[in-house]
């Protein structure tokens, strides 16, 4: 089984090494010619891909003829084109590969499709028009193009991706007068992501649509806190609650097809 990773970042490179481990052929992509060395040296074949213009380069063309796809690029939370660009570029990658035959394609999407104050939210939760930011609206009609291609799918709705020296306290530590203290947090270790889409592509869970947020959702306030005092960190402080019926995304429809159980289950256990 060969399976092309579009974009080796930080949960792209993992996954890569994962399932050549497990006996795929493995090719992967990068942006950066820098880093064109290390996914070579790793076993992976490497290839130089920049969307949208490399979709016509045939110097890539066998990264396109593979079984599976793994599109892992992000939209880009600062661009102001991205209600345009992003579903375009997810255009223009099925137009690319709908010639070969059964190939599969697992989307790495967002828990940012949902709204933000929706209480529990499952996978037909996802409205146009409600996403919490317009990457979440660029990501959920890029779906849309993906499930009706006709070309097989699967999308993963990620939730906060963690671990390995990614952390979100990282980025509010020391911070002052933070909203939403009691805003449950939706997030998921890298090394359980990568367990998930090995179980999809084991399971064959082809046309299917899963949210994978692990099991706990502390409140930011707490969660955050404790995280900055485990890392050694400045605390971050919270200003007042608000009155707002916060999102937790539910993993249960995940849970229960792929019969899974996380290695992380709780952000809240602070493990690396
Ligand atoms: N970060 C989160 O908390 C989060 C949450 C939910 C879902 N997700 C989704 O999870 C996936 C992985 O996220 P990540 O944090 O691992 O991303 P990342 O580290 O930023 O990696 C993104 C990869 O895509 C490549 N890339 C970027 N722009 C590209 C373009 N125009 N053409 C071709 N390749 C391009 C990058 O190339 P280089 O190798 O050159 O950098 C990199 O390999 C993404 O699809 C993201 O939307 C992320």
């Amino acid at each position: 089984m060969r399976i092309s990773v579009l974009g080796c970042g930080w949960l792209g490179f993992p996954l890569a090494q994962h399932l050549l481990k497990n006996d795929f052929v493995v090719k992967g992509s990068t942006t950066s010619k820098d880093k064109l060395p290390q996914i070579s040296q790793a076993g992976i074949d490497s290839y130089l891909i920049e969307l949208p213009k490399s979709l016509t380069d045939p110097n890539v063309d066998s990264f396109w003829n593979t079984d599976i796809l793994f599109f892992n690029i992000p939209p880009g939370r600062g661009n102001k084109n991205v209600l345009t660009e992003y579903p375009e570029m997810v255009q223009g990658v099925v137009n690319r590969v709908k010639q070969n035959p059964d190939i599969w394609i697992i989307f790495a999407s967002s828990t940012s499709v949902y709204s933000e104050t929706g209480g529990i939210t499952s996978e037909d939760d996802a409205k146009p028009g409600t996403a919490s930011r317009p990457s979440g609206e660029a990501i959920l009609a890029s779906e849309a193009i993906l499930r009706e291609s006709g070309i097989d799918y699967t999308i993963l709705r990620f939730g906060g991706l963690y671990g390995y020296g990614r952390h979100p306290v990282n980025h509010l530590s020391g911070k002052q007068n933070l909203k939403s203290p009691c805003k449950p947090v939706n997030l998921v270790h890298q090394s359980d992501c990568v367990r998930v889409v090995d179980e999809i592509i084991r399971q064959k869970r082809r046309n299917k649509i899963y949210n994978v947020v692990s099991d706990g959702h502390p409140p930011r306030k707490e969660f955050y806190r404790s995280a900055a005092k485990h890392f050694n960190l400045p605390l971050p402080e919270f200003g007042p609650p608000e009155d707002i019926q916060f999102r937790v995304v539910s993993n249960q429809k995940q849970k229960n097809d792929l019969n899974f159980s996380f290695s992380y289950p709780n952000p809240m256990d602070h493990t690396p």
